[in-house]
């Protein structure tokens, strides 16, 4: 097992990261409030692993409840928070009730959320069980649902006390949503670590067998840019955390546009940051040569390097609504070389176009094109 520390001031965490860590009661109590505990996961994930942590917490004397909801991105929804409070609230539970999140990022987003709000504020525990949660989600405290117009839309920070990122759990993994994780793992190469990209096309073929020691290694390194960007810009003021957000503005418009669940997550960032490195070729930032690696790297994980054809004007109506949108201005995080993103305003709106345009875009595919 690997230990890192989310090191926020006032509140730091453990990231916990190894095989076997849903066994490991000794790291999850000292994290309790109180030894009650309400598990919040899914129907796919709950015949897999709820037991082994119910069991888990059980023998150490821990009360444990369990609130399993329907699966995917399209449960996002506040009705999924608000029957995640209903819930809590018939089952008695308390401000010193313990909430886990175990499952993906659908699953620790949502509970998350429900964490934050359920009596103005519940601890929380993170057990993520995609590669896309163990690299990412589960880690900074970001909490939300979806809303139709737009991704990610309603929520809150609210930093879990402990995340629990058991390895094993990816075995069961769907490929193609193991392959959506390495879509984030690469982003972190690109935005501020060149070292990790140049290992990460050494090794790619092992991580995507999932080598043990390779993957334990690669959410690890992931996981340490991870807490150092929160560490430094837990609420996205600077600028700097903003930088996680590669690719997303576009992925975040894919997403909606073809209807949650269409693309995974991270399929939709693999096309996001095509997109946005095509825009940062067009500011001579990088060259065409850097795009062309980004592209292979992205092509030999198995990931989609074709954005779908939604047209001009709806990818701009959508990515209207994103975050990042300060004074009504557009905001992209695009690529100054491999290994360093700004965020910047300086993209043109003629630029930004011809990105979008089948006839410019390098990146542009049909209109009903679908990841697979
Ligand atoms: N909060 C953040 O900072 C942050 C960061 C990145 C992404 N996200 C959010 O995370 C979500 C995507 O997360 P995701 O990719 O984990 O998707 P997900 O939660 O939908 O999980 C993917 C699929 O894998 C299943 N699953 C989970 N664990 C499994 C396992 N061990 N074995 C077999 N199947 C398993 C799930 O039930 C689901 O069907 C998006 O909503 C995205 O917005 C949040
Ligand atoms: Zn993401």
């Amino acid at each position: 097992m690997k230990t890192l520390t989310v090191d926020l001031a006032g509140a730091p965490y453990p990231i916990h990261i190894g095989p076997g860590l849903l066994g490991r009661a000794d790291l999850i109590l000292p994290h309790l409030a109180r030894p009650d505990v309400a598990i919040v996961t899914n129907t796919t994930v709950a015949p897999l692993y709820l037991d082994a942590l119910q069991r888990t917490l059980n023998t150490a004397g821990v009360r444990t409840m369990a609130i399993v909801l329907p699966d995917g991105e399209a449960h996002k929804t506040r009705e999924s928070l608000h029957h995640i409070h209903d819930a809590l609230l018939a089952q008695r539970c308390e401000r010193n009730t313990t909430l886990i999140a175990l499952g993906g990022g659908v699953i620790g987003d949502l509970a998350g959320f429900a964490a934050a709000t359920f009596l103005r504020g519940v601890p929380l525990i993170q057990v993520p069980t995609t590669l896309l949660a163990q690299v990412d989600s589960s880690v900074g405290g970001k909490t939300g649902i979806n809303h139709p117009l737009g991704k990610n839309l309603i929520g809150s920070f609210h930093q879990p006390r402990l995340v629990l990122a058991d390895t094993q759990t990816l075995d069961t993994l769907p490929v193609r949503e193991f392959r959506s994780g390495v879509a984030e793992i690469i982003k972190y190469g690109l935005i501020r670590d060149i070292t990790f990209l140049d290992w990460l096309d050494r090794h790619l073929e092992a991580l995507l067998q999932r080598d043990p020691d390779i993957l334990g290694q690669a959410i690890l390194q992931a996981c340490r840019n991870k807490a150092e960007v929160v560490a430094l810009d837990e609420f996205e003021t600077t600028g700097m955390r903003a930088l996680l957000n590669l690719g997303h503005t576009f992925g975040h418009a894919i997403e909606a546009g073809t209807g949650y669940g269409t693309w995974l997550h991270g399929e939709a960032v693999a096309v996001g940051t095509l997109l946005a490195a095509d825009l940062s070729e067009r500011l001579h930032w990088i060259s065409p040569a850097d795009v062309t690696r980004i592209e292979t790297l992205m092509r030999r994980a198995g990931l989609p390097c074709r954005a779908p054809n939604l047209g001009e004007p709806r990818y701009l109506e959508l990515m209207a609504s994103d975050k990042k949108v300060e004074a009504g201005k557009l905001r992209f995080v695009l690529l100054k070389s491999l290994g360093h993103a700004v965020l910047t305003q300086e993209a043109s709106m003629a630029s930004l176009a011809a990105v979008l345009s089948p006839d410019q875009g390098r990146f542009i595919g049909s209109v009903s094109e679908r990841p697979a």
